[in-house]
């Protein structure tokens, strides 16, 4: 039973399997995008991009806003990139912000690839560095902000990308449900939680407490596991 899924299957195998099937019929197989994970792979950059399915739906999201100008924290190798800067009209802007370098240099190369390194802009540096340099040159309002770099600072970057943005803005949020992890009293306890489910439950609280967003979160399974996306529009 390789390439099915029963309900004996354990959780993993069948989201994955499901996914696969999802992805075979709605996702066309693209070389492109295959590379830039192959590539990611080869350059050892760790297997945390957005899945198929996922890359999809931010392109989906683009297209509904009409969004011209896309800003992402967390390159990686480009691959959620890719996706979002091939929703844009021809025109179109994306902003891409990347601590790592070596990262960086996989991401170029792959957009590259991709035949979108005119709309795409890549720079390195830790977010909270270049989120205040943006804000000092005076970038945006982005139409579409999708937070997924480091969850630690989660909170800092949905402050700079409230900044950044205009009534209508989408703000996308990945990594929000870590297994379930953001409710465990031991992952959030103060002294001795993890820094990274303790900036995702600020986050939530900071998004619940701003007056000017709409926001939800929705729990996902998939090839990646278990996470989810917390979506918020700015008033
Ligand atoms: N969006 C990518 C995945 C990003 S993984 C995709 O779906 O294809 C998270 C990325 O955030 C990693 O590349 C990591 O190096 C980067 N990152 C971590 N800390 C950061 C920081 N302080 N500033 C900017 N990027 C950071
Ligand atoms: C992980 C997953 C992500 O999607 C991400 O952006 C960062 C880290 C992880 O599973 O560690
Ligand atoms: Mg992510």
């Amino acid at each position: 039973m390789a390439d099915t899924a029963d309900s004996e299957t354990a959780p993993q195998q069948r989201w994955t399997a499901v996914d696969l099937y999802i992805t075979d019929l709605l996702v066309p197989e693209d070389a492109v995008l295959e590379a830039a994970l192959r590539d990611s792979a080869a350059a050892g950059l760790p297997p945390i991009a957005v899945t198929p399915n996922q890359g999809k739906l931010l392109g989906l999201l683009a297209r509904v806003l009409r969004a011209r100008a896309i800003l992402e924290l967390g390159t990686l190798g480009g691959y959620s990139t890719i996706w979002l800067a091939r929703a844009l009209p021809a025109d179109g802007r994306l902003l891409t912000l990347e601590a790592q370098p070596e990262y960086a240099e996989i991401a170029r190369a792959n957009i590259a690839r991709a035949g979108l390194a005119k709309s795409v802009e890549l720079r390195v540096g830790p977010a909270l560095e270049t989120l205040p340099q943006l804000v000092a040159e005076g970038a945006g309002p982005f139409d579409l902000i999708f937070i997924d770099a480091d969850k630690k600072n989660n909170p800092g970057y949905f402050e700079w990308s409230l900044k950044l943005s205009r009534p209508g803005t989408l703000i996308v949020v990945d990594n929000v449900v870590r297994d379930g992890r953001i409710i465990d009293p031991d992952a959030y306890d103060p002294a001795l939680g993890d820094e990274n489910i303790k900036g995702i439950r600020r986050f939530f609280e900071l998004l619940a407490a701003e007056r000017g967003v709409d926001a939800t979160a929705i729990q996902m399974v998939g090839s990646k596991g278990y996470d989810g996306f917390a979506l918020a529009i700015v008033d």
